[in-house]
């Protein structure tokens, strides 16, 4: 979201400002909402208004759009605010927070597999948008590297991915300057293939990507089968071209539901991984992280060591100053949960999605798309047409408090549009039901509403009764 200056003298007086709603009680004057108000008003009169407007927003455990996590238990809120004031670069002041960080990267770099001689490396990120700049950088530099120590042109880098993954993807290559060779869907494939890989590989390929878990659909690329391209590759062309897995919802699902489902560093070529702790690592919003295989996988020259805070400290981020909070509420679920946690709530997620989707394919009505070990998110389309669309159904569910979006697919499968319901550790089967059963009123009144517009004479002639 880019926000824009608004051109306040075409505006009503009224549209400028916040009106008084409580009297004297806590503010009479208007407030304007686009300036800097002349005076300020006391904290409460300042707390009621914003927590006012706020009460607009939908209603968070309702929003089933989202991956992020909407509920946390009261010890990590604890933890949380007890350290909002904790400046994360600080790290020569905050030294326990930085040990920390290196704890929950040992973790993640074993939870995925690293092989046992590597040294791994990693950061925590404001979540996997800069996870994945940063892992896709570090490929861009090795590849240059690679093509100046071999004397050979380095200025037209690309990168291989599917167009099954996150926007964030198309905003590397394009602030990064990179040629992005995206691979279409297919009407009834919506994630790449190995085959449809290769033929957009050559010598300036600096990395293909890979996603456990799309946006789109929760499915998972064929990890294993590109790893296997690229080993290939490598042996019969000499291109060395590692891949980037984006398991940004994935990777805390992955592990723990499917064990024996190879996508990470058992994998060769897989040399960079990306997750949001904020999905399904089950941490509010602000904590992403990006692990590399073995340390050359991140090289030198990328790494910033700065002194000015106090001692010496290496750093690989975009931004400088960030929370501490959300990292540490990250340490609290791996300490709190424990493998053992993460898959009993893993498990129960998968389930109650596997609940929702029978309630809703009930109704005969909707048509489920790919559902082999994949995240407990569900993407559904119409089964034929009957008048009205899945936008008619979302706008509906949206009456009655659910926030369920409706989109289309990417290119050449955008004929398909698709209703998606993240299921995440909050959604109960109460809520399944509650659910199925306002999607199946909606589907009559939405009929209903057809039926009416189908008979325009019989409307006619009832409308004139009444006048
Ligand atoms: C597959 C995938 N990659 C990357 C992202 C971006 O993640 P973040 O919101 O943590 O920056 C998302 C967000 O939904 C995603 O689904």
């Amino acid at each position: 979201m880019l926000s824009k200056k608004v051109d306040l003298e075409k505006m009503d007086k009224d549209q400028q400002v916040q009106s008084s709603t409580y009297g004297t009680r806590y503010f009479a004057r208007d407030v304007p909402k686009y300036e800097l108000p002349e005076e300020g008003m006391p904290s409460r009169a300042a707390y009621q208004l914003i927590h006012d407007e706020l009460n607009l927003d939908g209603n968070p455990s309702l929003n089933l759009a989202t991956f992020v996590t909407t509920w946390m238990e009261p010890e990590a809120r604890k933890l949380i605010d007890e350290n909002l004031h904790k400046n994360f670069i600080d790290q020569d002041e905050y030294p326990k927070t930085a040990e920390i960080q290196d704890r929950v990267v040992n973790m993640l770099s074993r939870l995925f597999n690293a092989p046992k001689e590597a040294e791994s490396v990693g950061t925590s990120t404001l979540g996997s948008s800069e996870a994945i700049m940063l892992g896709l950088l570090a490929h861009k530099w090795s590849w240059k590297k690679r093509r100046q120590a071999a004397g050979k042109p380095y200025d037209k880098p690309n990168i291989v991915m599917g167009i099954d993954v996150h926007t964030v993807w198309e905003k590397f290559a394009r602030y990064f300057d990179v040629e992005p060779r995206i691979i279409p869907m297919a009407n009834d494939r919506f994630t790449i293939t190995a085959g449809e890989v290769a033929g957009h590989l050559d010598e300036n390929t600096i990395c293909v990507g890979g996603v456990v878990g799309t946006t789109f659909t929760g499915q998972v690329d064929p990890i294993k089968d590109i790893n296997d391209l690229l080993l290939e590759v490598k042996e019969k062309k000499g291109w060395d071209i590692p891949m980037h897995v984006d398991a940004a919802s994935g990777g805390f699902i992955a592990p723990f539901a499917y064990p024996e489902l190879e996508w990470d560093f058992r994998l060769e070529r897989v040399k960079s991984i990306n997750v949001s702790g904020h999905k399904f690592g089950l941490v509010y919003p602000g904590v992403g992280w990006l692990v590399f295989r073995d340390k050359p996988d991140l090289p030198e020259d990328l790494i910033f060591h700065i002194n000015y805070l106090g001692g010496e400290m290496p750093s690989y981020t975009l931004n400088f100053s960030k929370g501490s909070s959300m990292m540490l509420a990250q340490y609290y679920n791996l300490l709190r949960l424990g493998k053992k946690g993460y898959q009993d709530i893993v498990s129960n997620m998968l389930g109650n999605a596997d609940y929702l989707a029978d309630l809703i394919l009930q109704g005969e009505r909707f048509e489920l798309l790919g559902a082999a070990k994949s995240l407990p998110v569900l993407a559904f389309k119409l089964k034929e047409q009957k008048g009205y669309t899945v936008f008619d159904v979302s706008e509906k569910l949206r009456e009655k408090g659910w926030i369920v979006p409706a989109y289309t697919l990417p290119r050449n499968a955008d004929d398909i549009a698709v209703l998606r319901v993240v299921v995440k550790e909050n959604f109960s089967r109460e809520m399944a039901e509650d659910l199925a059963g306002d999607a199946s009123d909606s589907f009559k009144e939405l009929e209903e509403v057809v039926k009416k517009e189908a008979a325009p004479a019989t409307r006619g002639k009832k409308e004139n009764l009444i006048c």
